[in-house]
């Protein structure tokens, strides 16, 4: 079952087409990380799936319900968080999460159950009952993601949640992304860095100009674009020509820069093909490495060759 489908999404703001044609199918459970420059279309989309901005062209469905026609149920069913805006500061993490609780509707019971399971899986249980002003940013941010679990919804969109954040932070964030999915939440996370998607995503959205320029599994967009390179290193000049020359008789097409040689490995056997010829032509590499494209490489090919259109 899809937890989003959007056919033909639009938003303009005036001349602006802010989200241009998107289609999404996001099955339940999973991480879709959306991916894009400043100004790509990322919380436009999300505030569109929110029912935080009406599309202007094109439907969505979330949770089951249409983001225009049933607005108010989808709201049930999500969260959303980016700017804290729901935290008050003064008020110790406990009692921000009991007042989310409260308001929703919750019990006393129920709510001080519900606060001190999410401290727990927050790790602020130690800091519970200190004012939320004395937080980190990275407790701050994870305070302000357990307020949007109060609820339990079925659909979380996390807008750059790891902006702003140190690295540490990040990466405990990056977690409790992990042990959300595991509860069988989708996750929709925007991001600018690239290896926020590729630690956490299912599926990888790739925007610019509001527009989907490529999709798939962070393995399928490496595979797309990313090659394979492997570098020689040889000792001496002789060396680096004889092993040019044997490259280049094996249809390896080196590119070389002074003593060192880089080939791209396009077949699955040119790794074997590159050692075979070194062989053939009795050099000795200093060293031979072998390079794995990254979500940067992907990102950054993918993007120029849109604004090359
Ligand atoms: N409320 C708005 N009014 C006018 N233009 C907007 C508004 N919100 C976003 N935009 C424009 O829409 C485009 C996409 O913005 P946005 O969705 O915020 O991108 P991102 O989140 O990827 O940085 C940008 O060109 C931005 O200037
Ligand atoms: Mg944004």
């Amino acid at each position: 079952m899809n937890a989003i489908e959007a056919v033909g999404l639009g938003r303009r703001f005036g001349a602006v087409a802010a989200l241009d044609g998107v289609d999404l199918a996001v099955p339940a459970g999973s991480v879709l990380g959306l991916l894009g420059h400043n100004g790509a279309g990322k919380s436009t989309l999300v505030h569109v799936l929110a029912t935080l901005l009406r599309p202007t062209s094109g439907t969505a469905r979330v949770a089951g319900h249409d983001v225009v026609r049933q607005a108010a149920r989808v709201r049930r069913s999500i969260g959303v968080t980016g700017q804290q805006a729901t935290l008050d500061l003064t008020m110790s993490g406990r009692d921000n999460l009991l007042l989310v609780a409260r308001l929703l509707g919750a019990g006393r019971r129920q709510a001080r159950a519900r606060a001190d399971h999410l401290l727990d899986l927050f790790g602020l249980a130690a800091a519970a009952d200190r004012p939320a002003r004395t937080y980190s940013g990275g407790m701050r941010r994870r305070l302000d993601l357990a307020a949007t679990l109060v609820r339990r919804p079925e659909v979380l969109f996390l807008d750059e949640p790891g902006t702003g954040l140190d690295p540490v932070s990040r990466l405990d964030l990056w977690d409790m992304v992990r042990q959300l999915t595991g509860t069988g939440t989708t996750v929709v996370l925007t991001t600018q860095h690239l290896e926020e998607a590729d630690r956490l995503a299912d599926a990888i959205v790739v925007l610019a100009g509001g527009r989907i320029i490529a999709s798939g599994s962070p393995a399928d967009l490496k595979a797309r674009v990313g090659r394979r390179t492997a570098t020689v290193q040889l000792s001496t000049d002789p060396d680096a020509d004889a092993a040019e020359t044997a490259l280049r008789r094996a249809d390896l097409r080196p590119v070389r820069d002074g003593r060192t040689l880089t080939t791209a490995l396009t077949r699955d056997s040119d790794l074997t093909a590159v050692v075979r010829a070194l062989d053939a032509a009795a050099v000795e590499p200093d060293r031979l490495t072998v390079a794995e494209p990254g979500l940067d490489e992907v990102y950054l090919a993918l993007t120029a060759r849109t604004e090359a259109r």
